[in-house]
């Protein structure tokens, strides 16, 4: 007999984007970079955590041949807003020079994240970089940041699931939500 135990059954957790949403989101973001990229061997370097189920998705959309790599940053400041002072925790495997980098990131909030990533790798002398972003949040931003494949634009709340956390949890709910008292 198999007991089904739903470890989400948590009635606080409001949908945002379901599953089937996201599939098919991530199936047309494949195919962009598919097309844009035909003739290329492009790096994917994927942001951890939060970037994890995204990237396994989005990379079987992906119909050439592709680099995988690996950053872990992290920013201090409390749990739910970065300082913007961003810390690598893990860095790439590979040299990057010359390369068609393409950042996969779960979400874009204040994007100052992104943009200590983007001074970073360019630093490295890459080919080109540009952004591949599942979620970006409706916020006052003082830079910003050009995003060539965006999912979705989504209200500014917290949100977990697909990837996302809070506090570490939440990441492996297989879709979009927010809890609702928390905001
Ligand atoms: P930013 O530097 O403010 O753009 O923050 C980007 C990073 O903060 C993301 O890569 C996430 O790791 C985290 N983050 C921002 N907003 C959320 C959210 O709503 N849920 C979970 N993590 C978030
Ligand atoms: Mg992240």
């Amino acid at each position: 007999m198999i007991i089904i135990i739903n470890m989400f059954d948590n009635s606080k957790i409001k949908m945002l984007i379901d599953a089937k949403k996201l599939t098919k989101k991530v199936e047309e973001l494949g195919e962009g970079i598919t097309r844009d990229y035909a003739d290329k061997y492009p790096v994917l370097i994927a942001i951890l955590k939060g970037s994890f189920i995204f990237v396994a998705d989005i990379c079987r959309r992906i119909k050439i041949p592709v680099i995988f790599d690996f950053m872990a940053v992290s920013s201090y400041g409390n749990a739910r807003a970065s300082s913007g002072i961003v810390r690598i925790t893990k860095d790439l495997d590979t040299n990057i020079e010359g390369k068609d980098v393409i950042i996969i990131e779960d979400i874009i909030d204040s994007g100052r994240t992104l943009n200590y990533l983007i001074k970073n790798l360019e630093a490295r002398n890459p080919k080109s970089i540009e952004v591949c972003a599942l979620l970006d949040k409706n916020v006052p931003r003082k830079t910003t940041n050009k995003i060539k494949y965006k999912g979705f634009d989504i209200p500014n709340k917290f949100v977990i699931g697909y990837g996302l956390d809070i506090g570490e949890k939440y990441r492996n709910l297989p879709y979009i939500g927010y809890i609702e008292d928390e905001q």
